[in-house]
Parts: structure tokens; C-alpha cells; sequence
């Protein structure tokens, strides 16, 4: 193991509110990295989870939806507290090209944030799709837009923007302009529609994966992608079209905290 395996423990400085699920916790620790990587937090006595990096640098954040026992766990600490900290880990997004489209659904438009961050700095002209069930789940769209990015929001029942799906909103812009890459995150059967409509229109898409994570540098297998062998801890969270065309498992299958093999829709 290399040194940055091992946690360390970080006080929480900031605790903000995003959303009426969604914490972000401003860490006291500096950490470089791209846009995409992760890390895994120590929740002390209750378990070590992954969460992609809102911010870098000196102030280094991670955005965490409440969602089991660890997340639940997340929204009660506050600033002050200690969390164990390791990594970055995994590869995150290239960024590339002149003129970008992100798509982010529910909390995965948190891995969009540093990646819009980095690409308007770069002065790449970027568009974002920022999508989710409803109003209430819209995660960073106003964060995104104030960076400069063109922004379209969609939500299912209508409640904020246009009412439909991402890939909709999606399926339209790409009929009217063309992008050098599509960047996604979010529910995997939208992302598995997005690396889809990448290929019809020849545009390349990088996804960013979640599976169940374990050691979180590639050495357990637990988040391993069938047939290629890929991890998503260390090969991805990010991949990009050639890799994800390659990947049967993709919009299909994930390995549950036993290794067990199921289709998404068994997933809670
Ligand atoms: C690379 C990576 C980056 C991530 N970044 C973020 C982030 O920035 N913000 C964020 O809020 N979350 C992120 N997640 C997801 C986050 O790690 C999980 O939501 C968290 O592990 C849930 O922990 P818990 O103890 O609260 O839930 P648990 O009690 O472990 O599980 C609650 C429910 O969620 C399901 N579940 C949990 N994890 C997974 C999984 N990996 N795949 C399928 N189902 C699962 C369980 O089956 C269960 O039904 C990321 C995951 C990965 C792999
Ligand atoms: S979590 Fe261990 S190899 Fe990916």
C-alpha cells in the first residue's frame, strides 16, 4: 500500500446544505486532483464509502446525498468533526475539445461541478444538462450556470425546466449544434442511453460508473466489469465510448457489497 492508502483523519470545516438530501462538507485537507476522482471517507464505526470531489486544491469538498447507513450517518456530523480520508483515487474525466455538452442526473451532477469548473477556465464552450425527478433534486444547475456554462435543466414531472428526461434534452441540442464530448453522470441506464446517442452521432462520450466499492485502488476485484476486467476504482470511475461499448455488464449488471452479480433493477 502506498501512504496515501491509509486514512487521515480531516476535520470537517464547512457543513452546506444543497438540496433537502444533499450535504456538501468542506474538508481541512488539500488534495490535488482531477476532475472525476475520488476518495473514500471513514465514517468512524459505521463504514468507508467513495464520493467524488466537489472541490480541490486547498478547499477540498465532498457532496454526499443521504442514502443509507454511512450517508445517514454523514448528515449528522458536523463542522468540527473528523472523518478518515484517503486518496484521490481512479481516473477521472479528459477534458478535451472546443465546445463540451455535460449531462448530470440526480446527486451525479456532483462529479460535473470541478469538470465545468476546469473546462470554462480552459475556455472550452460548455453546455449542461442538469436533470433529475423533480425540482427538490436539482443538484449544482445554479452552481454550474454561474461558472458560465449554457445551462438546460429537465425534471420528470415538470416541476423545473423542461419536463422529460435528460437524454431528451439531449437528443434535441444534438440535432441543432455539434460538441467535441458528451460528459455524463448519473443513473446508469441514462448514461447507457447517452453513450448510445454518442455513437449515432458520432460524438465520444465519458461516463463516469458507480459500483460498489472496497478497497478503492484496484486490488480486491469487487468493482470489476465483466467481460473486460476493468476496475472502476482504478481503470475508471471514468471511462470513455470505446472502453464502455466494450463493457456488457454496462446498463445492465453491478456486483451488490457480497460480489454477487444482479441486474440494476434488483438494486434498491
Ligand atoms: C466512484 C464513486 C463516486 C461516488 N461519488 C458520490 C458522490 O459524490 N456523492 C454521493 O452522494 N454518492 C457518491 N457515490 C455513491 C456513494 O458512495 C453511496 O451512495 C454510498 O456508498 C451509500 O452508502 P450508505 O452506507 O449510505 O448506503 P448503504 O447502506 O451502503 O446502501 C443504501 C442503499 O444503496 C444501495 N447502494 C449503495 N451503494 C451502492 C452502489 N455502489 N451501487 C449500487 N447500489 C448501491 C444499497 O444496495 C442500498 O440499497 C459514489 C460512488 C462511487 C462508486
Ligand atoms: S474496489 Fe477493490 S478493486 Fe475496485
Amino acid at each position: 500500500m502506498n501512504k496515501a492508502d491509509y486514512p487521515v483523519g480531516v476535520r470537517i470545516n464547512k457543513v452546506i446544505s444543497e438540496t433537502h438530501d444533499v450535504k456538501t462538507f468542506i474538508l481541512n485537507k488539500e488534495i490535488s486532483a482531477k476532475p472525476g476522482q475520488f476518495v473514500m471517507a471513514w465514517i468512524p464505526e459505521v463504514d468507508e464509502k467513495p464520493f467524488t470531489l466537489t472541490g480541490k486544491g486547498k478547499t477540498v469538498s465532498i457532496t454526499v446525498k443521504k442514502r443509507g447507513k454511512a450517508t445517514s450517518k454523514m448528515h449528522e456530523m458536523k463542522e468540527g468533526d473528523i472523518l478518515g480520508v484517503r486518496g484521490p483515487y481512479g481516473h477521472g474525466f479528459d477534458v478535451v475539445g472546443k465546445k463540451i455538452v455535460l449531462v448530470g442526473g440526480g446527486y451525479g451532477s456532483a462529479a460535473l461541478l470541478l469538470l465545468a469548473e476546469e473546462a470554462i477556465s480552459k475556455g472550452i464552450e460548455t453546455t449542461a444538462i442538469i436533470g433529475a425527478d423533480t425540482e427538490k433534486n436539482i443538484l449544482f444547475a445554479d452552481k454550474i450556470e454561474k461558472l458560465g456554462a449554457k445551462l438546460v435543466i429537465t425534471t420528470d414531472d415538470g416541476s423545473r425546466g423542461i419536463k422529460g428526461f435528460t437524454t431528451q434534452a439531449l437528443e434535441k441540442l444534438l440535432s441543432e449544434e455539434k460538441f467535441d464530448c458528451i460528459y455524463t453522470c448519473g443513473p446508469e441506464i441514462m448514461m447507457y442511453h447517452i453513450v448510445q446517442m454518442g455513437e449515432k452521432n458520432n460524438v465520444p462520450v465519458q461516463a463516469s460508473l458507480e459500483r460498489w466499492i472496497k478497497c478503492g485502488f484496484g486490488v480486491c476485484g469487487q468493482c470489476v466489469l465483466d467481460p473486460t476486467g476493468l476496475r472502476v476504482c482504478k481503470d475508471g470511475p471514468v471511462f470513455g465510448s470505446a472502453d464502455l461499448k466494450k463493457i456488457s455488464d454496462f446498463g445492465f449488471f453491478a456486483r451488490d457489497k457480497t460480489g454477487a452479480k444482479k441486474e440494476w433493477k434488483d438494486f434498491a
